[in-house]
This record gives structure tokens, C-alpha cells and sequence, in this order.
């Protein structure tokens, strides 16, 4: 029979999991609130460590709430629900702490908040839907499995994808190809663009402006979830920088390309996926800004190149959540640019590669953190080296 024990929780760690202590052991306990007093059901142990789910709350937190969508707990998408949106802001904020003292080992961290999103709820304007054919469910997948949580309404998306979720549930299933597993959407001003495309959902072309910038993208490159605070973004991982020359690694389709090249008289973005590299190009020709270049490769291989030599004023990455390759830290380091500004979306990884960019003469200047992906443990971070 599974273990059932009484735990109580002291804190969210990194990744989003409730902090406990018993008979010895640590407790790590899923969809938790700092001070709820739990029955929690043991779902797996790993050395020292227990993984643990809610059978009971025996006494709520007073961070605790209803969660107001009926998929949370089974839906893989939003596990802080339970917590007032303060709460999550907090939360986030120490889990940032944690990592940076913990993994980075800084011995002091700045002072910093995680600057709310206007809106907490239907502000997502990208998602994946899986599709299982055979369940005919389409929706996200459950959480820890691979089954598809068939979901009618998703509270965090935007109400022009919401609609499109609609759609797309509508579709006759013989319309749906067979190879269709997972639908990438995004929305922009003038629409909204999927990736495969089929029958009437088709991978258009959109744009959003931001700080004046005009951007082009589609369903098959990257662009951020959360549209409401990408200016306050773009400004703090800017500051007041400007100079010679600057590289923005991991570019994507140009959110920050296009404003550095407005400060620096040289840019190089570099960005591993085609389509987006062509957007940039393409969203800087549109901006009449011809002082930047795009390679399309990934960091490390540019790096290996002998294209990455000269010297460089100022670097900024912006990395996939697994951070970047220790090849891309040691580019940087060679190239001992006088500032850096690194924009993350996991504070582990972050964390970790801080470690040896300090390690290798850089100090943290400066944090802000941006609550991009409300209702959940992740959180936008920014930190600037010089
Ligand atoms: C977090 S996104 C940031 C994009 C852009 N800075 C933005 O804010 O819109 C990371 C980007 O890195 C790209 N990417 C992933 N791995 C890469 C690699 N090894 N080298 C270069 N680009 C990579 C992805 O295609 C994606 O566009």
C-alpha cells in the first residue's frame, strides 16, 4: 500500500514542488501552498528524497485558494493555481534566490521583485495541443504522463485562442491528418498562425509591434508566450547600453536584434532555427536597419567558427530553458565583453551557468524578474554582468 504521511509544507522550491520534512527524509509534494498542513500519499522515492501528492489539506495555507480550472491537478499546464497570485509572485522570486545562491553561489543577490503581468488570466498568446486520434481528446498533456488531458476551456489562453481551440476541437476528425500529434499556435495582430497546417488552420504570417518595433513570425519559430510585459523586458535586458559592437545569441526572430541595432553600430544575431533567422533578417530589412547580420547556426558551432573573433562590447543571450552550452560560456568568456545581459526562462540553468561566467571574472550587477507564465512555477529572469 502506498506510504501516507502528515507533512507540513515550509516552502515552493525551484521547478515549483511544496517543501516538507519527515522521519528523516525531505518531501517534495506537487500543486502545495507554504504553510498547508498535509496528508500526502508517497508516489516515489529517490535516495533521501520523497515524491509526494495530496490525499488531504488538514489545514490550508492562508496563500492557499480555489483553483478556479476544473483540469488543474490532471492538466500538466498549471501547478500554482492553488496560490494567490501574490503568492506566486513570491514564490517565484525565492525560487530565483535559491538558485542563485544556491547553485550560482553568489554570496549577495540584489534586491529585485518579479514584475506582475497585467493580466493573470488569457494571456497566453502561443501553445502546443496534443492530439491523441485514437482517445479523440486534444488538449495539453497530463501531468507526469503522456496522456492527453482533453480540455474545452484553457483559462490562461488568450480569448482569440480560445476560439481557435474551439475550432480545431470542431474539426471533423477526418479532417484532422493521421500525423497530426501536436499543433504549434501562435497569435499576433492580425491573426493567428498554426504549425503543421491543415485544412483551414494554415501557418500564416503575423506581426506585433512592441516599443515600436514592428516583428514577423509565425508558428514555427519562437516568440514569448506573454506579449503584456515584453517591453518592460526588452527595456531592463537593454539598460542603457550602447557602443561598437554587441551579439545577441539565441535571437530568435529579433525581439532584441532590432533595438540593439538602434544602439550599437554592429550586431550579430545568431540562431539556430531557419525560419526564425529568415523572420529576423527579414524584420530588420523592414526596419531599415542594415547594420546588423543574422547567422543561422547554433551558438556553439558559430562559436567554434572563427567568425566569433574581434572584440565585442556587449553580449546578450537569451537561451532555451536548458541554458547555454559550456562552449558558448567559454566563447563569451574569451571575447571579455565589458557587459553582459542574460535573459532566462529557468533560474536553474541560469544558476548554473552564472556559476562560470562569475567564476570566470564577471560579477551580477543587477536582477529583474518577469512574470511571463502566470498560474505556474515558471518566471522570465534577467540578470546583467558586467
Ligand atoms: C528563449 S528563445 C529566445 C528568442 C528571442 N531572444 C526572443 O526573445 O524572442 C531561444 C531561441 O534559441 C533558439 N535556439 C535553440 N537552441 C539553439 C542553439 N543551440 N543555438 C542557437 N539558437 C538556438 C530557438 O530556436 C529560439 O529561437
Amino acid at each position: 500500500m502506498a506510504q501516507s504521511l502528515e507533512v507540513e509544507v515550509e516552502r515552493i522550491l525551484p521547478g515549483g514542488m511544496g517543501l516538507a520534512h519527515a522521519g528523516g527524509k525531505t518531501v517534495f509534494v506537487s500543486l502545495a501552498a507554504p504553510g498547508d498542513r498535509l496528508r500526502v500519499r508517497v508516489e516515489r522515492e529517490q535516495g533521501k528524497v520523497l515524491f509526494a501528492s495530496i490525499e488531504e489539506i488538514i489545514a490550508p495555507s492562508p496563500l492557499r485558494i480555489e483553483p478556479p480550472c476544473p483540469y488543474f491537478g490532471r492538466c500538466g499546464g498549471c501547478d500554482f493555481q492553488q496560490l494567490t497570485y501574490e503568492a506566486q509572485l513570491a514564490a517565484k522570486a525565492e525560487m530565483i534566490r535559491d538558485c542563485l545562491y544556491r547553485i550560482a553561489r553568489l554570496e549577495s543577490v540584489p534586491e529585485f521583485a518579479v514584475m506582475p503581468s497585467p493580466d493573470n488570466w488569457r494571456y497566453r498568446m502561443r501553445a502546443t495541443w496534443q492530439i491523441d486520434r485514437e482517445q479523440r481528446t486534444i488538449g495539453y498533456y497530463e501531468r507526469g504522463s503522456r496522456r492527453v488531458c482533453d480540455v474545452v476551456d484553457c483559462a490562461v489562453l488568450r480569448p482569440v485562442l480560445q476560439e481557435k481551440l474551439e475550432a480545431v476541437r470542431a474539426t471533423e476528425w477526418r479532417q484532422i491528418p493521421d500525423e497530426l500529434k501536436h499543433l504549434d499556435v501562435v497569435q499576433g495582430e492580425n491573426g493567428v498562425s498554426f504549425a503543421p497546417p491543415f485544412d483551414r488552420f494554415q501557418t500564416s504570417e503575423l506581426s506585433l509591434t512592441v516599443r515600436g518595433e514592428v516583428y514577423q513570425y509565425n508558428a514555427e519559430t519562437f516568440f514569448q508566450i506573454n506579449p503584456l510585459l515584453l517591453g518592460p523586458l526588452i527595456d531592463f535586458a537593454l539598460g542603457d547600453v550602447s557602443g561598437e559592437s554587441v551579439l545577441d545569441l539565441y535571437c530568435g526572430v529579433g525581439l532584441f536584434t532590432l533595438p540593439l541595432a538602434r544602439r550599437f553600430k554592429r550586431v550579430v544575431g545568431v540562431e539556430a532555427n531557419p525560419a526564425a533567422a529568415r523572420y529576423a533578417r527579414r524584420n530588420l530589412q523592414q526596419a531599415r536597419l542594415d547594420n546588423a547580420r543574422v547567422i543561422t547556426a547554433t551558438v556553439t558551432d558559430w562559436f567554434r567558427s572563427d567568425r566569433a573573433s574581434g572584440p565585442v562590447d556587449f553580449v546578450l543571450l537569451d537561451p532555451p530553458r536548458a541554458g547555454a552550452e559550456s562552449a558558448v560560456i567559454k566563447g563569451i568568456l574569451d571575447l571579455h565583453p565589458a557587459a553582459i545581459s542574460y535573459v532566462s526562462c529557468d533560474p536553474a540553468t541560469l544558476a548554473r551557468d552564472l556559476k562560470k561566467l562569475t567564476t570566470g571574472g564577471y560579477s551580477v550587477n543587477s536582477i529583474a524578474a518577469f512574470d511571463l507564465f502566470p498560474q505556474t512555477h515558471h518566471v522570465e529572469t534577467v540578470v546583467h554582468l558586467r
